[in-house]
């Protein structure tokens, strides 16, 4: 058996330090030192980093069976239950055929009509900004934006603009996650801390409202093909059973927390490219400015944008809101004549795959030219892998393209965004890959033909 090169951290502590301070520059310095595979200690846990496709490709779908989502995943359980995130095995296996169905290609065109009329009510907003002459947050409204959509889509309403409290609730549930998942020494959530027992007293709230919406809906199941409708009428082929109530609240929970925030930082971090590259933006406004007429319904003219949807494939790759994957070995495994024993955290480090200098020419440029042909995705399969890979890829993933895509030209059709305070703009790779800070933008109203776009 081969034995994988360890680079010795601290004492104790390994090398949480240098983590904490930079983990993409430590990626890179182990991936440059080691190549392929490497361990170290994070505290008391032993993550072997992988950096080579056939070994990403064994854990994400060869022996995928072997590697459960690890320890991240079960605090997301405390909001999430055994939704399709952080359930695993038979049920997850099960519930995933019950969903898929839901997420086809086809099935999400409806949802792009949602995904439209959305951006254009931000874009009303952000005309009124524009007289004012307001600077936006711009991840803020990106949040709120992607938001309204995944709940439209869930529910056919706003479901969380119509209550202050219900906003008020989930907000809460989503930044008590993230504080949680981010912190590495916690209290268990059971201690009935004041932050614990605010964050139960939310959560119950948005259950059980959410809760009343399935009830009624079971009873008045109405005419709205939303993805609760999809949810609702999803059944087992052997059995014809549905999922229960809590069931569906777990799922319903799972497809709104993991369908926003990813979301909205690949629009952030899209503007921010674009800024960047004063060339590329002018290429993506030259291509909307081309649809003509068929702005006024962007979703029934996504074809007509490949550029638009390279600029979005090229700004994943080289900032991915998700920037890697961690799985745990449940059973000693061998890759490549390496022994991986039950219990070891692999990690599979997306930002940096997408930057391997073996697998793409000129890594650091901002080239989107190199999605244009659509067959890139394809090839570098693990290499490429801003929706992970395997059975456990990212079940948005077309759904999230196809909204980034659209947001994108409909307010890019209309509005030059220019982000203030682009030098400070710093990377925060926590649950998602976030601005360390704010994200100042102006809004400037484009001069656009009357026949174009009106929000
Ligand atoms: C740009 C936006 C998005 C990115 C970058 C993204 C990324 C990812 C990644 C990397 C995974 C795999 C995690 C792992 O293997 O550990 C994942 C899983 C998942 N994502 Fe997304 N996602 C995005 C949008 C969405 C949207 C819009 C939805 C739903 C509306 C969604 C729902 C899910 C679900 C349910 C899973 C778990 C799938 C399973 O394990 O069966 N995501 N996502």
């Amino acid at each position: 058996m081969k034995t994988i090169p360890h680079e010795k951290g601290l004492p104790l502590l390994g090398f949480l330090p240098e983590f904490r301070k930079d983990i993409f520059a430590m990626d890179k310095r182990l991936v440059e030192k080691h190549g392929n595979i490497c361990s170290y200690n994070l505290g008391p846990n032993k993550i072997v980093l992988l950096a080579q496709p056939d070994y990403i490709k064994h854990v994400l779908q060869e022996n995928y069976l072997n590697y459960k989502k690890d320890y991240f995943y079960d605090e997301l359980k405390l909001a999430l239950g055994q939704g399709l995130v952080t359930s695993e095995g038979d049920f997850w296996r099960h519930q995933r055929k019950l969903i898929q169905p839901a997420f086809h290609r086809n099935e999400i065109t409806q949802f792009a009509e949602i995904m439209e009329r959305e951006t254009k009510s931000l874009a009303g907003d952000w005309k009124n900004n524009e007289r004012s002459n307001t600077i936006i947050d711009l991840t803020e409204d990106m949040k709120k934006l992607t938001m309204k959509i995944v709940s439209q889509s869930l529910f056919g309403t706003r479901i969380f603009d119509n209550s202050a409290k219900l906003s008020e609730s989930i907000n809460y549930v989503i930044d008590y996650l993230t504080q949680r998942l981010e912190r590495y020494l916690k209290l268990p959530p059971n201690i009935p801390t004041p932050r614990n027992l605010l964050f139960r007293r939310h959560y119950n709230n948005v259950r059980d409202h959410l809760l009343d919406i399935i009830s009624n809906r079971h009873e008045n199941p109405g005419d709205k093909k939303d993805l609760l409708f999809m949810l609702l009428a999803a059944q087992d082929e052997e059995t014809g059973l549905g999922m229960s109530d809590q069931q569906l609240f777990d799922e319903i929970m799972t497809l709104f927390m993991a369908g926003h925030e990813t979301t909205a930082h690949a629009l952030v971090w899209t503007w921010y490219l674009l800024n960047l590259h004063p060339y590329v933006e002018s290429q993506v406004h030259d291509e909307i400015e081309n649809l003509g007429e068929g702005i006024n319904s962007v979703f029934k003219n996504m074809e007509a944008l490949p550029y638009t949807r390279a600029v979005i494939l090229e700004s994943m790759r080289l900032i991915p809101p998700v920037w890697g994957i961690g799985r745990e070995a449940s059973e000693d495994d061998q890759i490549n004549g390496f022994l991986i024993p039950a219990g070891t955290t692999v990690y599979i480090p997306i930002r940096r795959m997408h930057r391997h200098p073996d697998h793409w020419n000129d890594p650091e440029k901002f080239d989107p030219d190199r999605f244009l042909d659509g067959t890139l995705e394809k090839e570098k399969r693990w290499v490429y892998m801003p929706f992970g890979g395997g059975p456990r890829q990212c079940i948005g993933n077309h759904f999230a393209v196809l909204e980034v895509q659209i947001a994108l030209a409909v307010l890019a059709s209309l509005f030059q965004v220019q982000i203030n305070n682009i030098e400070n703009i710093e990377f925060n790779p926590g649950v998602t890959l976030r601005p360390k800070n704010r994200v100042l933008a102006k809004i400037q109203v484009k001069k656009v033909r009357d026949s174009q776009n009106k929000p």
